[in-house]
């Protein structure tokens, strides 16, 4: 018995704003269910936690936008999201929210830990205030004429024209994005700057540390941002909705009243916050997961995220941590995603383009999404969501490869012997080369599922698979049973435990189908675990005559009309 590890694994906080696509899924949430799953699986102490990521000014136009308040907005986007999640089977032991208490604290903990020890300073700059609309406008949201192109709709932080980054001070005529107002003023705010450049060398020192258990992407990623330098960044906002910032005290900060922390500072502290909650609310202790002298110094810590967050968790956040001088975790382990593209473009509501996680669970069942996003993982590149793919890959893997095998085999089991697992006859070379097959790609799974390469590690379970129908065709049961009732009982009941080992690797993947296959085989939960690929006799371990069932048709193949029409309806090739 290998020992128990205790694994926190964090997957990217989605946006409170909107249902999120099947990219965003793809790129951090499925991927960390699928290896919680596994881990669990091989009987380690797992705690999966995600939570909504609601402050910001997109949640704030957002509820304006819906005629709501901020807080009923999010209110009603939690619970969407967190059905989506739970739709898609996504494991999660907590969802929390960072605009809970919990995070509104530790935000304000952190602060002050970081001013303490000198690392933060309030300075003044000149920023956009839009008169009519009451507010001081973030960057994205002041647009007017390029000073260098003369475009008439350049984004306060770049022209999309010219290319130019931009100051917003710097537009012509500037407007505000969100009225459309020109009463625009520039007017001098104050704002918390964390002053990382202290933190550069300490940060410098972690990334070469714990970079060595990174992908390269990732730590070339932190590399780019310490070279430049690590600069002073401001950390609140002229905003009403967010983490309130306080004195020491825990009163209004003076000249603060009106701002708030900036998400970016707020976000990454959700996931402690976040295991808060989950440890208040099922008696757990959070502190073995996040302190490192209450015995996280034990505990692995795996974050999965999009490329386009690795600088936030490998400098940002790790300034945050470390620099409050206090004895949190840091990450050991960062998987991060290229993005799924829809037919090689972006994701869009507006223009139709891609299936976001309400819609598509409306078409098909959590498996078939779940085991084309993992088979097709963005992890060497971007990947193309598209019909055909999706079709193919249902249709073949888990239709054709996986649910023949084991329809095949239970209803054969089912006909010829009375349902009952066969008990006579002596194995021979056809089960040889399948105990074979099975102890080398059961290895290969497990590896690429430690590497946290799920590509391979979803193409070494098809061939698995494969290998069965193949195993099926030389040990020939149905051409033996008419000469050799023994010699065929050998092969259904090879098959039989076939299915049911199948079944077990394709838990963390296809959950549900995995469940019903498992059930109708009477495997009892206990013996669910994860196999070890050097058990002798995986082929004869279930209990010779023990009653099986076929379980009901697992995949349904998805036709070439039903393709035609959700390209009509959620967009396809062409644009
Ligand atoms: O990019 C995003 O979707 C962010 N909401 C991710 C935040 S991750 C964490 F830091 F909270
Ligand atoms: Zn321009």
């Amino acid at each position: 018995m290998t020992h128990t590890r205790r694994i926190l694994i964090t997957s990217a906080l989605p946006y409170i704003n909107g249902v999120k696509h099947l990219g965003n899924l793809a790129g951090s949430m499925l991927p960390a269910d699928v290896y919680a799953r596994v881990m669990r699986l091989k009987g380690h102490e797992v705690t999966y936690i995600c939570a909504t990521d609601e402050h910001g000014t997109p949640a704030e136009l957002a509820a304006q936008a819906a005629g709501q308040t901020v807080q009923q907005y999010c209110d009603e986007q939690y619970e969407i999201q967190r059905q989506a999640g739970e739709g898609f089977l996504l494991s999660y032991d907590w969802f929390g929210r960072t605009s809970r208490p919990a995070n509104h604290k530790l935000t304000q903990h952190f602060a002050q830990q970081l001013e303490k020890n000198g690392l933060i300073e309030s300075q003044t700059s000149k920023q956009v205030y839009a008169v009519d609309d009451g507010r001081f406008l973030p960057d994205r949201y002041v647009e007017g004429t390029c000073p260098h192109c003369g475009y008439e709709k350049a984004r306060g932080d770049q022209c999309d024209n010219c290319g130019r980054l931009l100051d917003p001070t710097d537009l012509k005529n500037p407007y505000s994005a969100v009225t459309g107002s020109r009463n625009i003023e520039v007017r001098d705010t104050e704002h918390l700057y964390l002053q990382q450049t202290g933190m550069q060398d300490t940060i410098r020192a972690w990334v070469n540390e714990k970079g060595k258990a990174w992908p390269s992407l990732a730590v070339s990623i932190a590399n780019k941002w310490l070279d430049e330098g690590l600069i002073a960044r401001s950390i609140t906002r002229d905003l009403s909705w967010g983490v309130k910032v306080t004195s020491a005290d825990g009163s209004p900060r003076p000249g603060f009243e009106n701002k708030v922390f900036y998400v970016w500072f707020d976000a990454p502290i959700g996931y402690i916050s976040a295991t808060q909650e989950w440890a208040e609310a099922t008696g757990n202790d959070w502190e073995k997961l996040w302190k490192r002298d209450k015995g996280a110094d034990k505990t692995e810590y795996v974050q999965f995220m999009g490329k386009d967050n690795v600088a936030f968790h490998t400098v940002s956040f790790p300034v945050t941590l470390l620099g409050s001088g206090e004895p949190w975790k840091t990450v050991d382990k960062l998987k991060a995603f290229n993005w799924v593209t829809w037919y090689g473009g972006k994701f869009s509501t507006s223009s139709k383009r891609g299936v976001f996680m309400d819609q598509a669970l409306s078409l098909l069942p959590a498996d078939y999404w779940r085991w084309y996003l993992i088979a097709n993982a963005p992890e060497g590149s971007d990947a193309a969501f598209t019909w055909e793919g999706f079709q193919a890959a249902v249709n073949s893997d888990l239709a054709n490869v996986l649910g023949n095998f084991v329809n095949r085999i239970t209803k054969y089991c089912a006909s010829k012997f009375d349902g009952k697992i066969p008990e006579s006859g002596t194995p021979g070379e056809a089960e040889a080369w399948m105990a074979n097959e099975l102890s080398t790609r059961l290895k290969a799974i497990d590896e690429y599922y430690e590497a946290m390469e799920f590509r391979k590690a979803a193409a070494e379970t098809r061939a698995l698979w494969a290998a069965g129908n193949e195993y099926l065709t030389k040990a020939e049961p149905w051409v033996k049973y008419k000469s050799d009732v023994d010699g065929a009982a050998v092969g259904v009941r090879a098959g039989i435990n076939l299915a049911a080992i199948f079944a077990i690797v394709a838990q963390p993947i296809i959950p549900d189908a995995a469940r019903k296959v498992l059930d109708a085989l009477g495997i009892p939960e206990g013996n669910r675990r994860w196999p070890t690929w050097n058990d002798e006799n995986l082929m004869d371990a279930m209990p010779r005559g023990a009653p099986i069932t076929p379980p009901e048709v697992l995949f349904q193949k998805i036709e070439d009309a039903q393709v035609a029409e959700w390209t009509e309806r959620f967009g396809g090739g062409k644009e």
